[in-house]
Parts: C-alpha cells; sequence; structure tokens
C-alpha cells in the first residue's frame, strides 16, 4: 500500500511515508499541526482508544484539526459478535483462513466521551453516503 501510495504522490515533493504502530508513533519525531484517519477508529480497540489518542495527541500542537471518518452500521452488522470489552467482531474467510476483524462503529455520544479529555470544538456528522465523520481541535 505505501509503495503504490508512494507512486501516485511521487510528483509532490512535501510527502512524506513512514510506517508505525499506531498505539506508539515511535518513530514519528517532532509536532505536527493535523491529523486525518479513513476508516481507522473501527479497528481501535475501546479498551486502547484512550492510550491512541493520547499518543496522537502528543505529536501534535495544541489547536491542531483532526478528522476521523469511518463507515456506519451496514447490513454486515447482524452478523458481528462482541468480545468482553464490548468489540465488535466481525468475520472473514479469506486465503482458506478464518479472521476475527475488530469493526465499532462508535455513536455520537460514545466519541464525545472518548475525546473529552483531547478534544474541543468537537463536530460529529453523519452522511447518506454511509459514513460518519468526526473532527475536532487537540486541548
Ligand atoms: C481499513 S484499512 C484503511 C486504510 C486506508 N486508510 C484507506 O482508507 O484505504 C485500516 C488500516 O489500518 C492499519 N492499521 C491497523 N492497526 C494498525 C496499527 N496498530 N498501527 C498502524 N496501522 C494500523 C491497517 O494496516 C490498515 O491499513
Amino acid at each position: 500500500m505505501i509503495e503504490e501510495a508512494g507512486k501516485r504522490l511521487a510528483h509532490l515533493e512535501n510527502v512524506l511515508f513512514k510506517v508505525s504502530d499506531a498505539y506508539s508513533l515511535s518513530n514519528i519525531a517532532g509536532n505536527f499541526n493535523g491529523a486525518f484517519a479513513v476508516l481507522f477508529w473501527c479497528h481501535i480497540p475501546r479498551e486502547r482508544r484512550r492510550e491512541f489518542l493520547s499518543v496522537l495527541c502528543n505529536k501534535l500542537e495544541s489547536g491542531s484539526p483532526v478528522v476521523f471518518v469511518g463507515q456506519l452500521p451496514d447490513n454486515d452488522v447482524q452478523s458481528h459478535s462482541t468480545d468482553h470489552y464490548g468489540n465488535k467482531l466481525a468475520h472473514r474467510r479469506a486465503a482458506g483462513k478464518d479472521f476475527s476483524i475488530l469493526k465499532n462503529i462508535p455513536d455520537r455520544n460514545e466519541l464525545l466521551a472518548d475525546l473529552k479529555a483531547f478534544a474541543v470544538d468537537i463536530q460529529y456528522n453523519r452522511y447518506s453516503s454511509g459514513f460518519w465523520s468526526v473532527s475536532w481541535k487537540t486541548v
């Protein structure tokens, strides 16, 4: 994916790709002034959301805009199971193997509760295209 993205954006001199664990961002140095992620929030375990937000916000200057976009529930959610943390698990079969994929779809109140310590100006939206978004500024 990184290689493909690199090819598509090769003409831009101000883009740099790095691979890092989202729960440590340990090889990402320096302060940033914005963050954006699509289809990632659903894969964060409920019990690790605050840890994730803390790591992310520590890399951002105060007042930085942050945007996350995810999918709204579709018919697939009926087949999801729930683990003891309340995480939703979708079941997939690929390459002859069975997988459980973490697929949490937060509602507005859940997002507000998770973001409370980290965010101001929180805006939550739902779109008829089947997506939700949340944007905020870091404290
Ligand atoms: C559903 S994909 C979305 C990819 C891309 N944002 C898009 O919209 O096409 C979720 C991505 O999260 C990445 N991911 C999952 N857990 C991660 C972690 N702990 N650290 C970094 N990336 C992670 C996966 O490798 C995958 O590329």
